[in-house]
């Protein structure tokens, strides 16, 4: 089978709508190496759209899949549960940057992940308003459409979308918008389009894809918006994650923001000051390093580069670091 056959054969049989970037079909693939039907090989920089930090065939993943294969297929957890979701969930809850009791719910895919964090923030605050934010991505379905700040190729031709969603700007030095400014942003729609106490949620890719790639300078994550909203007592828990000091996750995670949280976290506690030249001394002078490796700071405070391994698997799981 080639490669243009197949593309025939997708034309005929799916619609456009469901847009295919690459021009050749996959066979097999094997940690970060794609093969496709014609035998070509190619390195796997998408990573099912940078989901898959274990790499293809990971033998653990592997050896869990025909372990559950073999046990059952499928009961609907809301049905028969089984023990695997709730041991899943205690992992997740041990290692999320919150202080406190942690608990997990799991969706199907992102935008119903997104779906039911506005469901829970807005049956919990009990206010209808949403903030996000301008090249921000949060999925395809209708609410998670009204969130993403992105109108073409995502939201065109099919509106209307679901009300109080409100976009501030995204802070991006590229493209001349400070910290300052993004907070000014958030001030206007406080001013021109909700009251603050009526929002159930800022939502926010703290890294974004669609957006062009942009990190949101470490003073907007985590000393700008803590300092603003540690005013208001709903808030608290948030701010108070921010300063949890918590054990670095072990494994290949590449979790910017976790790392850059932890890093603050403790600069936040060292330094005794929330202003990021003072952060970014200290940083600089304890050598900042974190589960990813070391992260670099500009002198405005803003994160300017992190590194992160490429880990070879092997057989057992485990893995070394791949030159
Ligand atoms: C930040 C973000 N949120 C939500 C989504 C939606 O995820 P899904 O495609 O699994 O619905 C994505 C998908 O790329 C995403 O990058």
């Amino acid at each position: 089978m080639k490669n243009n056959e197949l593309n025939d054969r997708r034309l005929q049989a799916t619609p456009r709508g469901i847009g295919v970037m690459c021009n050749f079909y996959a066979e097999k693939a094997e940690n970060a190496t794609v093969w496709d039907v014609e035998g070509n090989e190619y390195i796997d920089f998408a990573a099912g759209i940078a989901v898959l930090n274990t790499g293809h065939r990971h033998p653990k993943v592997i050896s869990a899949i025909e372990k559950q294969l073999h046990a059952f297929t499928h009961t609907a957890y809301q049905i028969v549960p089984y023990e695997g979701y709730v041991a899943l969930a205690e992992r997740l809850n041990e290692r999320v940057p919150i202080d406190g009791p942690a608990k997990t719910a799991f969706f199907s895919t992102g935008a119903e992940a997104v779906e039911n964090a506005v469901k829970i923030a807005r049956a919990y605050t009990r206010r209808p308003g949403l903030i996000t934010f301008g090249g921000g991505f949060h999925g395809r379905t209708f609410m998670t459409m009204a969130l993403t700040g992105k109108v073409a190729p995502y939201k065109l031709g099919f509106g209307p979308f679901p009300g109080s969603v409100y976009h501030a700007q995204y802070p991006n030095a590229l493209h001349g918008v400070s910290t300052a400014e993004s907070l000014k942003s958030l001030e206007r729609i406080f001013k021109a389009d909700i009251a603050p106490d009526q929002v159930a949620a800022i939502i926010l890719e703290p890294v974004q894809g669609e957006g062009g790639f942009n990190v949101a300078p470490a003073d907007f994550m985590l000393v700008t918006m803590p300092k603003r909203y540690d005013q208001d007592p709903a808030n608290k828990t948030i701010v108070d994650a921010l300063k949890a000091q918590k054990k670095d996750p072990s494994g290949p995670y590449v979790w910017i923001t976790y790392a850059a949280v932890q890093s603050l976290a403790t600069a936040l506690d060292r330094s005794g000051s929330k202003e990021p030249l003072a952060l970014v001394k200290d940083l600089k002078a304890h050598g900042a390093n974190t589960v990813i490796g070391p992260l670099n700071w500009d002198e405005k405070g803003d994160l300017k580069g992190f590194e992160f391994g490429v880990f070879k698997w092997h057989t057992d799981g485990s893995s070394s670091v791949a030159k």
